[in-house]
């Protein structure tokens, strides 16, 4: 599962990546419209450790990986790839803030559409954005996914409830919109020394 892009490596977390996951975490800037984040050095090292408690699951549903620049290797952001069903993933991410406006996000975006896609075969992937967040909902609209429905009450956190945005993108509007990447359902792609 592990990928990466022209720009960016996506890797499984490690325990020296504690002091980049309390960075951000503990930035409000960064999880003003995050309702489920660790907000505090103390959950982000309990929610390190239950991340690499998941690694070593046999049936593994979940994958929240550790961004890195392809470069040097330095931690930028976490991202996360997971499946509701057989046939539905949904996307979620975040990066420091010192690594905004340089198009990382929407480049990591268009990556886990293609992992849902193309290694989970999945016929659709969702995204749910908290109301407000207008950094994130350009990101999944640059990225191809498609308003579809305000979610009122969607989450319970920080003792208020939270109102969501859900985007989505179906695996027909994908293949449209990537031509060529991605073989017909049922047939596996071949593999490939590109970025993902
Ligand atoms: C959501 C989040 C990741 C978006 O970050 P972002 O920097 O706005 O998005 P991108 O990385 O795609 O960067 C886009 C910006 O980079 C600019 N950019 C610079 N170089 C670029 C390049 N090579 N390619 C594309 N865009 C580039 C774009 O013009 C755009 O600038 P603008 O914001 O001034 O219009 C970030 O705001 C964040 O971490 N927020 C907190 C966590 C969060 O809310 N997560 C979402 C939960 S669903």
């Amino acid at each position: 599962m592990p990928a990466g892009t022209a720009r960016l490596v996506l890797r499984e977390f490690v325990a020296d990546d504690e002091a980049a996951l309390v960075g951000w975490s503990c930035d409000q800037r960064v999880t003003r419209h995050m309702p489920l984040a660790p907000c505090d050095a103390a959950a982000a090292r309990a929610h390190l450790a239950s991340l690499l408690r998941q690694q070593s699951q046999s049936s593994r549903s979940t994958w929240e990986l550790a961004v890195t620049l392809a470069a040097d290797g330095t931690v930028i952001g976490a991202c996360e790839l997971s499946l509701s069903s057989s046939s539905v993933a949904e996307i979620g991410y975040v990066l420091a803030r010192r690594y905004w406006g340089q198009g990382f996000a929407t480049e990591l975006a268009r990556a886990l559409l293609r992992l849902a896609f193309e290694e989970l075969g999945v016929g659709r992937v969702d995204s749910t954005v908290a109301v407000g967040n207008t950094r994130s909902m350009q990101v999944l609209e640059k990225a191809g996914l498609r308003w579809e429905a305000l979610r009122r009450r969607h989450a319970r956190a920080r003792g208020r409830w939270w109102d969501a945005h859900l985007y989505a993108v179906t695996r027909d509007d994908w293949r449209l919109a990537n031509p060529g990447l991605l073989a017909p359902d049922g047939a596996q792609r071949p593999s490939s020394t590109d970025d993902c």
